[in-house]
């Protein structure tokens, strides 16, 4: 089953409430952090994860593009994140880290930029519960798809095959009407979309096709 994850990065972030609500169906909202130093962008923290996990009841999926992830994701957790995203190329202790993550409560997820290799981190895998493959550079909505990312999706989920794990496989970043069905044939399950959800005149009604195009 294709799960659609929303991210709010491309919504109106005076009304992350009711933006939240546009967009019912949705299986997680996809919350960009950043820090500007990780990436060349600066969005929100922990206090507006907290208000954000009140106000809807859509479980929050928080992908962290910040420096020092093994300092800060635990309190998004304890903000009310059910699934913590930090990227390998930040964390100094990723295996540590995951547990935490899955200690505090929520689901632990690891995410490789686009000129990360899969292969180094084969034996980390049973730590996670998701991961996140980049299909742009991180920092910025509506960027074009990568396609160059595909192998590395396929390569990825042969490794969770082989491996016999229940891991989820996420893509973030261009992905689209026209660019769900290359990654759902990849292998990927889990799609975060921004600019081809928030970007579409209904929002919710750009989440069912999305939905139909990945489980076609
Ligand atoms: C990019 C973010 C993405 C972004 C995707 O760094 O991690 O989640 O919101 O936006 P689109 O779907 O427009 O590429
Ligand atoms: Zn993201």
């Amino acid at each position: 089953m294709a799960q659609i994850n929303p991210s709010i990065l491309s919504a109106d972030f005076a009304r992350l409430a009711d933006e939240a609500k546009a967009v019912e169906g949705a299986d997680w909202l996809h919350v960009d952090v950043m820090d500007n130093h990780f990436v060349p962008n600066l969005t929100l923290g922990v206090p507006i994860v907290e208000s954000l996990s009140r106000a809807t009841d859509i479980p929050l999926d928080c992908h962290l593009m910040i420096e020092d992830p093994d300092r800060w994701a635990p309190q998004y957790v304890e903000a009310g994140a059910g699934s913590v995203t930090f990227h390998v190329e930040a964390a100094a202790a990723p295996v540590r880290l995951a547990r935490e993550i899955r200690a505090k409560g929520a689901r632990a997820s690891m995410a490789l930029k686009p000129a990360t290799p899969i292969e180094p981190f084969e034996d980390l895998l049973p730590e996670l519960d998701m991961l996140l493959i980049m299909t742009v550079e991180p920092g910025f909505g509506g960027q074009a798809f990568l396609d160059i990312m595909l192998p590395k999706i396929r390569r990825t989920r042969e490794l969770i095959s082989k491996h016999g794990l229940e891991l989820w496989l996420q893509v973030d970043g261009g992905v689209s009407e026209s660019t769900i069905e290359r990654c759902a044939d990849a292998g990927a399950d889990v799609f975060v979309a921004g600019s081809a959800v928030y970007g579409a005149q209904d929002p919710a009604q750009a989440v069912r096709s999305l939905r139909e195009k990945a489980e076609r």
